[in-house]
């Protein structure tokens, strides 16, 4: 089963949030058999949780790994417990925006995982170490300092999602022979660190200009489980139409 997943951004109003979620909740007897998930704001996951939801799961886009304290605007995982199953966690906007490093991307993955939520650990090359070959340099060291201190048993609780940073929001996304072959590299270090049989069963998620017109070519790579979406995850039509060009 592929994962499809949404991540709305700093996107959708809560109302707005509410009309696309009972709109789709409508539709889920017409959804290929995928695991979709939603990604809303705080505020919209809240509102969103409290609607009867069987076939779509939620998730937090955000989160800080203490569990209480003075952390001015912070969100903890007991605040979010009861509302969502997933939690992205290193999302390149958060790494280059928020300058979040990989050494708290890794406190994050680990709080998650022991408050036993599902991250979705975002990893992705820029342009610019992409173009000086540097691409599997980059993801195998993201990939080591993040999943530091993460056991064989518990990264099965965990999906990686590969998100170009060039692809995100510009509209060129990885050809599908470009991400698998990334893919595979990934599977590889994730051999490496944990066995083959684990890296194996691990989902791993594609993010990056996915569009109903490249979904079916991506998903059909052999190592690609699923997708990350942000600006085709807002309309319902195109979100719908990829979950099923994703079967
Ligand atoms: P786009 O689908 O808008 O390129 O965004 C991808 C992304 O960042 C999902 O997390």
């Amino acid at each position: 089963m592929n994962l499809i997943a949404a991540n709305w951004k700093m996107n959708k109003t809560v109302k707005e949030a509410l009309k696309f979620f009972n709109d789709l909740n409508s539709k889920t007897d017409e959804f290929a058999d995928n695991e979709v998930l939603i990604c809303p704001s705080f505020l919209a996951l809240s509102e969103i949780s409290k609607i009867k939801h069987e076939k779509i799961k939620l998730g937090a886009q955000n989160f800080y790994f203490e569990d209480s304290g003075a952390y001015t605007g912070e969100t903890s995982l007991l605040i979010l417990k009861g509302f969502c199953e997933y939690v992205l966690v290193g999302h390149s906007e958060r790494r280059s925006i928020f300058k979040e490093p990989n050494q708290l991307v890794n406190k994050k993955v680990l709080a998650a995982l022991n408050h036993h939520f599902k991250p979705i650990l975002c990893i992705g090359e820029t342009g610019d170490e992409r173009q000086k070959n540097k691409t599997n340099e980059v993801l195998s060291q993201q990939l080591k300092a993040c999943l530091k201190g993460v056991s064989e048993n518990q990264i099965k609780n965990l999906v990686v999602a590969y998100e170009p940073v060039w692809a995100i929001g510009t509209g060129k996304n990885a050809t599908s022979a470009m991400a698998q072959e990334v893919h595979e590299f990934i599977r590889e270090v994730l051999t490496d660190m944990y066995s083959q049989t684990t890296a194996r069963q691990l989902k791993l998620l594609y993010g990056g200009s996915v569009k109903p017109d490249n979904a079916k070519d991506l998903i059909a790579q052999e190592d690609i489980n699923g997708f990350l979406i942000g600006g085709a995850s807002l309309e319902v039509e195109s979100f719908v139409e990829i979950i099923n060009a994703a079967k």
